[in-house]
């Protein structure tokens, strides 16, 4: 697709990955509109990135999903690329007792239902456009989970299966549907819950170098952006899939306090 004069909305454009997206994308010749939950971030942004429209929403809340569209559809009508990066991932031991169970699902909220809610809002409006995308992020983990954060691959997976049907739904329109599946990436997500052995001791995927591989991925059309590991992630899933998942799963026996005393 054409990588320059595009109105593009990242959400969870405030951080990481989005954040570099809107950048590289502004380098290219772009407008774009980025959306996160944090205040202090939003306005620390505003200052530090004076060519980002910078707004407030909650991919998590489909009230704010529903005002957020209102927002840009008024300020914005050209949009043309709605790029879902809004992600939480958290380490949950599944054997803990103490458990809220509304709690427990959040990244439900944020990562899947968040990606869905966006994408049919703003459906309507985007098969209007010329040139027009839907950029889904889901994660190399998507295709092999890492037993530690359990609810989070699952809202992966179960985003790849999203975007492989909204893909065919849409495949009568004029908007192209990515997936981009990052590899561990050096962002705070990537460091946040998780100690440096926690993904197997890999090195993180620069943030600018996969930003690249995302916007190269885009202009050459290809659908299913799996750089690096990711790449390695979802062949071994298909070739070795108990290997791959024994690799990811090592960590849990620390999570256990239990190291090197593995039952399965
Ligand atoms: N880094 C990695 O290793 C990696 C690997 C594979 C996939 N990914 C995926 O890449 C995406 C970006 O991750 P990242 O590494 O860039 O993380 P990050 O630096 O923590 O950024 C996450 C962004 O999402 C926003 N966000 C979180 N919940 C939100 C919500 N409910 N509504 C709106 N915005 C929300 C955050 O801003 P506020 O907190 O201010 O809302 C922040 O801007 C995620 O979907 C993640 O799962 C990351």
């Amino acid at each position: 697709m054409r990588m320059t004069d595009n109105t593009i909305l990242i959400t969870g454009g405030t951080s990481g990955i989005g954040l570099e997206l809107a950048q590289q994308f502004i380098a290219l010749g772009n407008d774009v509109i980025v959306v996160g939950r944090n205040p202090a971030r939003l306005d620390a942004l505003r200052v530090s990135h004076p060519k980002l429209h910078v707004l407030r929403g909650d991919v998590g809340d489909p009230r704010s999903v529903a005002a957020l569209y209102e927002q840009v559809a008024g300020a914005f009508p050209d949009l043309n690329v709605l790029v879902n990066s809004a992600g939480i991932m958290r380490k949950i031991d599944l054997q803990r007792p103490d458990f809220d169970l509304a709690d427990v699902t959040r990244e439900v909220e944020a990562n899947l239902n968040g990606t869905i809610w966006m994408d049919v809002q703003f459906l309507a409006h985007l098969k209007q456009k010329q040139n027009a995308a839907i950029v889904n992020v889901s994660s190399g983990l998507a295709f092999v989970p890492m037993p530690i954060a359990p609810v989070y691959c699952a809202t992966k997976a179960a985003i790849h299966a999203f975007t492989l049907s909204l893909r065919v739904q849409l495949r009568n329109t004029p908007v192209k549907v990515f997936e981009l599946a990052p590899p561990g990436t050096d962002t705070p997500l990537f460091h946040g819950e998780f100690a440096a052995d926690d993904g197997g001791g890999i090195k993180p995927m620069a943030v600018d170098v996969l930003a690249r591989h995302a916007i190269d991925g885009m202009r050459r059309d290809v659908l299913e952006i799996r750089p690096g590991l990711a790449n390695v992630l979802k062949l071994g899933s298909r070739i070795a899939p108990n290997f791959m998942l024994a690799q990811t799963s090592r960590s849990v026996d620390a999570m256990h306090g239990n190291a090197g005393s593995r039952r399965a």
